[in-house]
């Protein structure tokens, strides 16, 4: 099928953003350099949903390199880079997806991934899943399996799997550990700072920022906006995270309460209507908001517009919202910072993440026929793997238990 891209001739940077990562991605290396030789996806169509940057890309030659057809689409319609597009479509992969797509526009680009017929499936978010199942049940007897990347995307999921409404075994990629403690605390920790830091172009040191939201990613965006000299304020409706919060050393209130002290807000948290009305009205003139959760529900734009109408564009990726004599500031749209202002988490990260991804589909072909629907946990085996590798890579071994020391931890006596 011919791709749906902005413009062929950005290629070129393209290929220099993909070739740079590559360099930084030694896991992700070691599977393609073992992979390419044994050809596991041969003759496989696999359909992809993420953001589409760089490190994506890189992965989804990977996969075309150990033998499947890829068609790719984004996650998102502001983290999608038209450069990198250019750059996969000339190294013979599908893609539909351009940087600024409309709703109507990203719906297309995914209806026409799936008209790809795919086995395989990565997404990132759940769109893909959910339109297939919708759209296309015909096609789900052919699909083996898909493997899910992030939190959001889980939850759906399993909200799915509840209904008994999903119908092909999905692995669950985020909640592997060599996911989730690096990629969600480690990774949004630094490209949040990265968004925020290339959108405004203001200090952070001696500010409050206000993280909303205290799972791995909200812990990775309050330990680094504390390393930079931050004033860090949680706010969290699970009491655990709560107390976590104030044990890292973080105050903890209620957001109608942070909200007249906060100079940056940052939601991550999943969850829709977050920041609404009742917290615009008692924000400080000048206050900073943005989102780092995978859908921009978290901030209610609309309750926002109503109060303050259109917005100014006052500086790449910033809107100023202006009402009762004073201006609220909104970063990318409400949508993802780290993705839509910057360019997502480090290679080193995603090398890991996407390492897991290449694994997960590997796993769910090789145990094709035996999988059940549903939602899988990666094997443990695989997590591993993919920890060893990033210490050969780092250069780093580590020690082993002796066969006494073994004995010692398997008896009750
Ligand atoms: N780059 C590609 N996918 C990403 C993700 N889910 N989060 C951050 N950066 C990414």
């Amino acid at each position: 099928m011919v791709s749906t891209i902005r413009n062929l001739a950005l290629a070129p940077e393209g290929h220099l953003k993909i070739n740079w990562v590559k360099e930084h991605m030694p896991v992700l290396n070691e599977v393609a350099r073992e992979f390419r030789q044994t050809k596991p996806f041969s003759g496989v169509r696999i359909a992809i949903c993420l953001h589409l940057e760089a490190k994506t890309a890189y992965m989804a030659k990977v996969l075309q390199e150990s033998g499947a057809e890829v068609t790719i689409t984004g996650s998102n319609p502001l983290s999608t880079q038209d450069d990198v597009a250019a750059a996969l479509v000339e190294d013979g992969i599908t893609v539909h997806a351009w940087h600024n797509a409309t709703e109507e526009e990203y719906n297309d680009h995914l209806h026409k991934t799936l008209q790809c017929q795919p086995h395989l499936i990565i997404d990132d978010g759940g769109d893909l899943v959910a339109m297939l199942h919708n759209h296309y049940p015909h096609l789900l007897p052919q699909v083996e399996g898909g493997a899910e990347e992030t939190t959001t995307g889980v939850i759906r999921l399993r909200a799915m799997a509840a209904a008994g409404a999903l119908k092909i075994p999905m692995i669950a990629v985020n909640d592997a550990y060599c996911k989730y403690l690096f990629d969600n605390r480690y990774g949004t920790g630094q490209s949040v700072w990265d968004g925020i830091m290339r959108s405004t172009n203001l200090v952070v040191a001696g500010k409050v920022v206000v993280v909303i939201g205290y799972g791995w990613c909200g812990k990775g965006v309050a330990m680094r906006a504390k390393g930079l000299g931050a004033r860090v304020v949680v706010c969290e409706v699970d009491p655990i995270k709560a107390v976590e919060a104030v044990m890292d050393g973080h105050d903890v209130m209620p957001l109608i309460e942070a909200a007249k002290i906060g100079d940056v807000f940052i939601t991550v948290t999943g969850c829709s209507e977050v920041i609404t009305t009742q917290h615009f009205l008692n924000l400080k003139d000048g206050a900073i908001l943005c989102n780092a959760g995978h859908f921009d529900v978290e901030i209610d734009k609309p309750a926002l517009r109503k109060l303050a109408g259109e917005p100014t564009l006052v500086r790449r990726n910033v809107e100023a919202y202006e009402f009762n004599g004073k201006k609220i500031y909104l970063l990318a749209e409400g949508r993802l910072v780290n993705l839509a202002a910057a360019d997502g988490h480090p290679a080193e990260i995603m090398d890991m993440s996407f390492a897991l991804q290449v694994e997960a589909l590997h796993y769910l072909r090789q145990n094709h026929g035996s999988l059940s629907a549903g939602v899988l946990k990666l094997p443990q085996q695989v997590d591993e793997k993919v920890a060893w590798r990033k210490l050969a890579a780092l250069n780093i071994s580590i020690d082993t238990l002796t066969e006494k020391q073994k004995k010692y931890l398997n008896s009750w006596q």
